[in-house]
């Protein structure tokens, strides 16, 4: 794919980032967006979820190291430091968890210890993490706001040990920043989506696109009534590095997505709407689509009022270009599996 004028790095500066999970969806924005401010970028990233093409038009203006972050880091063992470190990679996704707990268990918490441990021990960089929002777990309220208690369901569900590994993550993060000084920043993020996000995993509105595009009947689980917030991946990566960049910042938690909310039944009516479909929406019990006892939030909203008194964020991507953008890249070959939603 050739470079534009998005794309195109710009001169560079004397500041190197690592992204580790930077093949993913949000990390190759962020992999774009840092190239274009004069960053030069070393990404670590498996390729389990993450796709080679979504760096193909910064391919040969970065360091890429296909591995898993542990062994990418021993890679980077004798690496003069880098001043950033964006951790992303991670196991993601409703379905995979439930598919291969164990796995998904052990990366989310493994690989982000050693990432901390590699800062310790190289420079002490300003080190960002990707929690979620899912470590609210189904408190009472649907606004969630950061220093908010937080309220898991039973270890007998799968679906949690995404949540416990996230928040066992953000309590790393906040034990090296207190005990070693590593400056860490805590990003949980919201529902983000966008092109390059892929259905095969759980993501919702890659799957809506997908079956909308072909005029294939489009499942929601539940009664559709539960409600999220989308955020654009594009606008998303904008905020990080001003986190990370500010000290005021440092040893904190932050929301990052967007506070509107909307019904996943009417985010069905606004994919079939905008693209023109004539796909149908069925209703799945939660049950026949994740198995019996399957917990899921009814509202998620955050309180953004933190990250926009830190470092300002205006989200400028619109759900209807978002969805508009993600089927024009899904028409031009980004097939997905069309079972399934949310
Ligand atoms: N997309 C969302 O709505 C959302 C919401 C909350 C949190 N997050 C978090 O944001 C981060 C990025 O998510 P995404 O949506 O871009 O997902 P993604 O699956 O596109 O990105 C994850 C990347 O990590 C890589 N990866 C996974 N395990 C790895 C390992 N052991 N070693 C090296 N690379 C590995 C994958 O190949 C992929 O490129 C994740 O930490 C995720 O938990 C995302």
């Amino acid at each position: 794919m050739a470079e534009d004028s998005q794309t195109r790095p710009n001169k560079r500066s004397d500041r190197c980032a690592l992204v580790t999970g930077g093949a993913g969806f949000i990390g190759s924005y962020l992999v774009e967006h840092l190239l274009r401010d004069g960053t030069s970028v070393t990404v670590i990233d498996n390729l389990s979820t993450g796709r080679i093409e979504n760096l193909a038009a910064v391919i040969d203006s970065i360091e890429f190291i296909e591995a898993d972050v542990d062994k990418g880091l021993e890679e980077l063992a004798s690496h003069s430091g880098f001043d950033e470190i964006y951790h992303l990679a991670a196991a993601v996704g409703v379905e995979l968890v439930l598919n291969d707990p164990i796995n998904s268990i052990k990366t989310n918490i493994h690989q982000t210890d050693a990432v901390f441990e590699y800062a310790r021990s190289h420079g002490k960089p300003p080190t960002l993490i990707a929690s979620s929002s899912e470590v609210y777990g189904k408190p009472g309220t649907s606004v969630f706001s950061e220093d908010d208690d937080l309220l898991f369901g039973p270890t007998t569900m799968t679906r949690w040990s995404y949540a416990h590994a996230k928040a066992i993550d953000e309590h790393l993060a906040l034990a090296y920043w207190n005990q070693h000084g590593l400056p860490t920043v805590i990003c949980r993020f919201f529902n983000t989506v966008g092109p390059r996000q892929v259905g095969t995993h759980g993501m919702v509105l890659p799957r809506f696109v997908a079956a909308a595009l072909k005029n294939e009947p489009i499942s929601v689980f539940g009664d559709g009534t539960q409600s999220r917030c989308f955020c654009d991946g594009r606008d998303v990566i904008e905020v990080l590095p001003r986190m990370l960049r500010s000290q005021a910042c440092h040893g904190r938690v932050f929301n990052v997505g967007s506070d509107h909310p909307i019904s996943i039944l009417k985010l069905a009516q606004q994919v079939i709407n905008t693209l023109g479909s004539t796909s149908i929406i069925k209703l799945i019990p939660y049950h026949d689509a994740y198995g019996p006892g399957f917990e899921d939030l009814h509202h998620r909203k955050p309180d953004l009022d933190r990250v926009r008194q830190a470092v300002g964020f205006d989200p400028k991507f619109t759900l209807t270009q978002t969805i508009q953008d993600l089927a024009e890249e899904i028409a031009h070959g980004n097939s997905l599996p069309t079972k399934g939603g949310a």
